[in-house]
Formats: C-alpha cells, sequence, structure tokens
C-alpha cells in the first residue's frame, strides 16, 4: 500500500479542484441563457456560409495541411531522438559518428518543420486576409444597397462594429482557429501513436489524466464563453455610445451635458473594465490547474518510470528503458498542449461563430428598395413627373402623404410650401425611390419608377437635400464625387454658376482646401453652394432642392437665391425653398398641409385664391417690410 502514496496524495488533490469545479460549474448552469452566445442560426449553416467564402481558396488551404504534415512530424519525432540520445549517453559507449547523425537530423527535422511553420502562417494570413477583404467588401455593398428606411434602424456603430471587428473575428477563423484544430487533432493522434508503440503502461498512466484535463476544459469552456460575452457586449456597447456621442459632441457642451456624458461613459467604461478582468481571471485559473494535471502527471510518470525500470518491470512484453522515459517526458507536454488548445480553440470558434453569425444577420436583411426583374435603364429622361394617388408611412398605419397627385411637366419648377412636418422632404425623397411608397403609383415621363432601374433614375436626378452632406477630403472631391473626366475648368464653371466661386476664390486652398469630416468647416450656406456644385457638374435632367433653412447668413442667402433662379432654368425642377419671393416665378406652386395638397397653382392664381399661400404670403412679405431680413 505505502508504495501508492504519492499517486493517491496526487489523486486526492486533483479530485478535489475537480469537485468545486463541478460545483461552481452545477451553479453556472442555472443561468444558462446567460452563458451562451444565444445563437439562432445553427454552426452548420455558419459554417457553410463561411466556406462558401473559403472555397476559391482550397489550393491555398490544400497547401498548409500539406506543409502541416512537417511540424506535426517534428513533435512527433523529435522527443524519438532525444530519448535515443540520452539512452546513448547514460550507457557511455558511443562513437561519434552516432553522436553527429543524431544531433543533425534533430536540428534537419527542426529546421524544416521551421520553414513549413513559416509558409504556412504567410500563407494563412494572406489567404485569411483576402477573405476578410472580399467579405467586407460584400457587406459594405450590401449595407449600400439598404433603403434609408432600414439604414434608419440600425446604429451607425453597430455596423461599424460589424464591418471592422467581427470581419477580423472571421480572419481569425480561417488564419489561426481552423487550422489549429486540425493541427491539434493530428498531434494527438499521432503522440498517442507513438507512446503506444513505446510503452503501454506508460501510455495509460497518462491516459488516467485525460479525463481531467478535459473535465476542466469542457467546465473552463462555459465561464470563459460567459466572460467572452460580456466582453464582446460591452466593447459594442462603448463603440455605440461613442460613434452617437462624438458626433453629438457639440450638442453634448451646448448643452452643458459633458458631466452626465462622462458619467455615461465611465459607466460603460467600467463595464468592459470588469469584463476583461473576468475574461483574465477565467484564464488566471484555467491555465494553472492544467499545469498542475500537468506536472502532476509527469511526477507520474517518473515514479512509474522509474521503479519500473529498477524493478524490471515488463508489460505485455515492453520493458521500460531511459529512452522512453524521456521521450514520454516530452509527449506528455505534447499531448496536454493541443488537448488544451482546442478547449480554447473551440471555445474562440464559438465567439467567432457569433461575429459570424451577427455579420450574416445584417446580410439577410434582404435590401427593401431593390431593381424588379424587368426593371428597365432609361438612356435619357425627358423630365415629366406624375405622382397619383400616392399613400406614404414612414410607420406602419401613420400616413404622412395621404393621396397625393399632381403632374410636372419637363422643364417646369415646382415648388412645395407648407408647415413644418407637412412632408415636402419626404414628397422629395420618394421620386428617387430612397423610400418605396405604399400606395399609388410615381411616374417619370410616363414610367412606373418602380420599372426603372434605380441607378439609372438616380443618375437622371439630383438631389440635393436639407442637411448636405460632405465627406472629409476636398472641396474638389465633393463636387465631383468620383466622376471621372472632369477638368478644373469645368468644376470653376460648375462653381461660378452656383454662386460657389466667390467664397472658394477666398479659400487658401481654393478647390483643393481641406474639407474636415462632414464638412464642418464650413457654413450651412456654404455646404448647400458646394452641394449645388455637385449637382450641377453630374448634370441631372431633374434637379430637385431642398433647400437649408438654418444658419445661413443674409449674404449667402443672396448668393443661394440667385443661383436658384439660375438653376430652374436647366430643367424640370421640383424644390423646396423657404423664401416665397423665391418661387414667384415657378410654374406650379403645391401647398401642403399635413400630408395632403391643399391649394396648388401658380403664384398669381394662388394669391388670388385669397387661401393658405395668401396668407403666408403676407404674411412673410409683411415680416420681411419690418425686418428687412428672414
Ligand atoms: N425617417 C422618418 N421616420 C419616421 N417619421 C419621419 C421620418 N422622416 C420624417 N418623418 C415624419 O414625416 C412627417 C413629414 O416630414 P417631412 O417630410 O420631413 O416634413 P417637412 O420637410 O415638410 O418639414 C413628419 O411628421 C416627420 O415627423
Ligand atoms: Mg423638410
Amino acid at each position: 500500500m505505502h508504495e501508492f502514496y504519492p499517486i493517491l496524495i496526487v489523486g486526492a488533490i486533483i479530485g478535489a479542484f475537480a469537485t468545486i469545479f463541478i460545483v461552481a460549474f452545477a451553479t453556472m448552469k442555472d443561468k444558462k441563457e446567460a452563458i451562451g452566445f444565444e445563437r439562432d442560426m445553427k454552426d452548420s449553416v455558419i459554417i457553410k456560409r463561411l466556406l462558401r467564402y473559403a472555397k476559391p481558396y482550397w489550393p491555398q488551404f490544400l497547401l498548409v495541411l500539406i506543409l502541416m504534415i512537417f511540424s506535426i512530424a517534428h513533435e512527433i519525432i523529435s522527443p524519438l531522438i532525444m530519448g535515443d540520445l540520452i539512452d546513448m549517453v547514460g550507457e557511455g559507449s558511443f562513437t561519434l559518428s552516432d553522436l553527429y547523425v543524431r544531433i543533425i537530423s534533430y536540428a534537419a527535422i527542426l529546421i524544416v518543420s521551421l520553414i513549413s511553420t513559416y509558409f504556412q502562417s504567410i500563407i494563412l494570413q494572406k489567404t485569411g486576409q483576402r477573405i476578410v477583404y472580399n467579405i467586407r467588401e460584400d457587406l459594405f455593398h450590401h449595407i449600400e444597397g439598404l433603403s434609408h428606411n432600414q439604414l434608419n434602424k440600425i446604429p451607425v456603430g453597430t455596423l461599424v462594429t460589424r464591418v471592422t471587428n467581427d470581419t477580423n473575428a472571421i480572419s481569425i477563423t480561417f488564419t489561426n482557429i481552423l487550422v489549429n484544430l486540425i493541427k491539434n487533432m493530428f498531434i494527438i493522434i499521432g503522440v498517442l501513436g507513438a507512446m503506444l508503440l513505446l510503452n503501454y503502461m506508460l501510455t495509460l498512466v497518462v491516459l488516467c489524466f485525460v479525463p481531467f484535463v478535459v473535465l476542466f476544459t469542457v467546465i473552463f469552456r462555459k465561464f470563459s464563453r460567459r466572460a467572452h460575452r460580456q466582453v464582446k457586449d460591452g466593447t459594442t456597447d462603448i463603440n455605440i455610445f461613442l460613434s452617437e456621442n462624438l458626433s453629438g459632441m457639440k450638442i453634448i457642451q451646448i448643452f452643458n451635458r459633458e458631466e452626465r456624458k462622462k458619467e455615461e461613459f465611465q459607466k460603460k467604461n467600467r463595464k468592459l473594465g470588469k469584463a476583461k478582468m473576468g475574461q483574465m481571471f477565467v484564464f488566471g485559473i484555467f491555465r494553472p490547474m492544467v499545469y498542475m494535471l500537468y506536472i502532476s502527471s509527469v511526477l507520474c510518470l517518473f515514479y512509474f518510470g522509474a521503479r519500473g525500470k529498477l524493478e524490471g518491470w515488463e508489460f505485455l512484453g515492453q520493458a521500460i528503458e531511459v529512452n522512453v522515459i524521456v521521450a514520454f517526458y516530452q509527449y506528455i507536454n505534447k499531448f496536454f498542449n493541443p488537448i488544451q488548445n482546442l478547449a480554447e480553440q473551440f471555445n474562440r470558434l464559438q465567439a467567432t461563430f457569433a461575429s459570424s453569425e451577427k455579420i450574416y444577420k445584417i446580410f439577410d436583411i434582404v435590401p427593401e428598395v431593390v431593381d424588379e426583374p424587368d426593371a428597365i435603364e432609361l438612356e435619357t429622361v425627358k423630365g415629366d413627373i406624375e405622382f397619383r394617388n400616392v399613400w406614404f408611412s414612414y410607420l406602419p398605419d401613420e400616413w404622412v402623404l395621404k393621396d397625393v397627385s399632381f403632374k410636372v411637366n419637363a422643364g417646369d419648377t415646382v415648388a412645395f410650401v407648407g408647415s413644418t412636418g407637412s412632408g415636402k422632404t419626404t414628397i422629395l425623397s420618394l421620386i428617387c425611390r430612397n423610400y418605396d411608397i405604399q400606395k399609388g403609383e410615381i411616374l417619370i415621363d410616363g414610367i412606373n419608377i418602380k420599372k426603372i432601374k434605380i441607378s439609372s433614375l438616380r443618375r437622371h436626378f439630383g438631389q440635393m437635400l436639407q442637411d448636405v452632406f460632405l465627406f472629409a477630403g476636398t472641396i474638389r472631391s465633393n463636387i465631383i464625387l468620383g466622376l471621372d473626366n472632369v477638368n478644373d475648368d469645368e468644376i470653376n464653371a460648375a462653381c461660378k454658376y452656383v454662386n460657389a466661386d466667390s467664397f472658394i476664390n477666398k479659400l487658401s486652398g481654393g478647390l483643393d482646401e481641406v474639407v474636415r469630416e462632414r464638412g464642418n468647416n464650413f457654413s450651412a450656406g456654404q455646404r448647400q453652394l458646394i452641394s449645388f456644385a455637385r449637382t450641377i457638374i453630374h448634370k441631372p435632367s431633374v434637379m430637385i432642392l431642398d433647400e437649408a433653412t438654418a444658419n445661413i447668413d443674409t449674404e449667402t442667402e443672396v448668393l443661394i437665391q440667385d443661383s436658384l433662379e439660375k438653376m430652374m432654368n436647366i430643367g424640370t425642377m421640383l424644390m423646396v425653398a423657404h423664401r416665397l419671393s423665391t418661387i414667384q416665378h415657378a410654374d406650379n406652386i403645391i401647398v401642403l398641409s399635413h400630408g395632403r395638397i391643399i391649394e396648388q397653382g401658380n403664384h398669381s392664381a394662388l394669391l388670388q385664391n385669397k387661401g393658405h399661400y395668401y396668407r403666408l404670403y403676407t404674411l412673410q412679405y409683411h415680416k420681411e417690410q419690418l425686418g428687412g431680413g428672414k
């Protein structure tokens, strides 16, 4: 009995830890929902969809698998050589050439394995990056195809996280996890085979520890999943908060909400910090635990190996020799490591599956506003526009436009008038199918816009929206917006036409003046003028203009008025202008109230009508007389 004391002690320690873990595991189980990644898609579905991206690169993956054979061979053969070498030294009688052969073969195997590892990682990294590049591009393209309505529903921060972080997680799947899974499985099988060939009894001793490694690992998986999820959620949370609040920073400052926002941020920051600490804690417990198992197994190996050698034990015809003990000592390490890695990799695989699912959820949003199969290409647009009994709502059953019908003849200028919220912007955004209408028809040159390819529809329309969006870049890049073959003369002519030249010429950089993010180094009026130039350069057949109202100084307003009047002569124009004097010459003025057309006609007809327009006009006229301004 005495001789088994050391084993009993080791067993007792491992058993005690196993018990603690099992108890912790059992108590965790109650909160199962909180542990998993709450995924809706099956692993198999995700794998299938991911593999679709990997498929074009199968030769690369095959090459990596072939190269991998060398690394696996190194893991299995080197302990044998080492064992042999130590055996030889122990016996004390060997020739120098025996020594050289072993050292050189060891070095050769090591070098070959290192070279193969190098090429494996190079090929994998390249392939992984290409795959992720494709996914990112597809995702961005997909997001571009979503309707305004669908985009409104997803926070920008979420989209940013999807395109950056989550695609990175997928890259790790290909460059790291999948390949390591395969490699580790082969190493486990190979090492096990080599151990069995050397000595059954010692293999059994090592195998006794495997259930514990597996048990610890499974338990660890549960804990680390939860920790990982918390980190992930915390990160997304902070990203959303940041993207929103950095954009709104000026409002925060204006309303003196810095302290409040700081507290909110602190809370989220603390939560993320805590989640990260939790993750560290889980890993911090797991790793030493497995190390303890490893040390225990090594001690057992030496105990049995040494006694077996001393007392000449034989098991199924195999005696224990020094080379066997040395080889086993190395194999134990090579055996436990992959098991532990497998567990961590399965775990990371779960995490990347969660990321993949999130990406696929975006991919699965079917674009609402799409080309119909029989949609046609419009080569030219004359500019006849008709709304026939159009009903539209952003939210179910809250009608924003109610039975709106009007006609615009090619070349005409039509203006929309009405109080804020009456639906002016909405009408303008429907013409280019930024949103789809629920009832009625919109016709361009007599063709229903649903039957026209969206790209060709938008090509012929110049939309100048209420809040002009400028991209970071230069004035030139914002005016041409990626259009080829435009020279500076044309740009300058366009700027001059819309009166943007006067302020651009005053800038030190001229057309090359830097535009900061969202164009915040320009005034609202200047941004609007740039957007006019942008539209003119793109030579649309129909112009749609939603005039900005806020923050426009009188000087710029005069420039805007003037360029508006010029632009009215180019082609068909639909506009919302806030100065009624601007629209006096419009061919038709449509007066809206609560989503319905209440009057239409030209300026003089509407004045004679003495209706809503008349009241608006007299009000504004008097105000101008009194205030001399806006
Ligand atoms: N993206 C949106 N989602 C939901 N409701 C919206 C959206 N945009 C506008 N609305 C609502 O539609 C109505 C008309 O808005 P809009 O066409 O912008 O008015 P106007 O340009 O005449 O001031 C308003 O009541 C507004 O609240
Ligand atoms: Mg509006």
